[in-house]
């Protein structure tokens, strides 16, 4: 049978692992934001997993909109431009938007999808990641939420891609850094 567990030289985080800490961050946005409708920007297509586990954890009244963007083009480096994949931004002027990604990185698509909703004057604006590399950024972006932080190290699954493969893995895992650039 076709098997992707091979191609990773550890796993991070198992499904049970990420869901507890999914439990306690929707808990933390649900008290933060009470009383008041929060709008969720996912960032596709890297948080379409976490969102979808996130959002129905969250107790509050929730609209969500989705922004594509691309920074990435299959490789492991990211260019540091961003280019927004849609003509019309969402509408959130007036609103409470929490912005998810899956991972920060350089900071480069968080700080550019940041400066870009704000020009729609929306009332307050956070940001939510699973993944934070320890690294120096490109751009400086804080976490409003954080799942969790983690070496500056590829990583896979639960929505992240190497070259568009291995979203669907339930877990995270380190990908086998022999696997980079080989064309496999
Ligand atoms: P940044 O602009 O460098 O912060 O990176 C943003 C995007 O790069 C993320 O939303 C991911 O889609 C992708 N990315 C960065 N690091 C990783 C990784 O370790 N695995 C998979 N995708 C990553
Ligand atoms: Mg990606």
């Amino acid at each position: 049978m076709f098997s992707v567990q091979g191609d990773l030289e550890r796993i991070l985080f198992h499904e049970t692992t990420i869901l507890s800490r999914l439990d306690e961050i929707a808990a933390q946005i649900s008290k933060d934001y009470a009383e008041k409708e929060l709008t969720v920007i996912a960032v596709l297509n890297g948080s379409l997993v976490f969102m979808a586990d996130l959002m129905r954890r969250i107790q509050l009244p929730l609209r969500l909109d989705c922004l594509s963007v691309a920074s990435y083009h299959g490789k492991t480096q990211a260019s540091g431009e961003v280019v927004f994949k849609q003509i019309a931004l969402p509408d959130v002027q007036d609103r409470h938007v929490l912005i998810l990604d899956d991972i920060l990185d350089s900071g480069n698509t968080l700080a550019a999808i940041r400066e870009k909703l704000e020009t729609a004057r929306p009332r307050t604006t956070k940001v939510c990641v699973l993944l934070s590399k320890k690294k120096q950024r490109a751009r400086r972006v804080d976490a409003d939420y954080l799942g969790f932080e983690i070496e500056d190290e590829f990583v896979v699954g639960y929505g992240l891609d190497y070259d568009e493969r291995y979203r669907n893995l339930p877990y995270i895992g380190v990908l086998r850094p022999d696997l980079i650039g080989s064309g496999k």
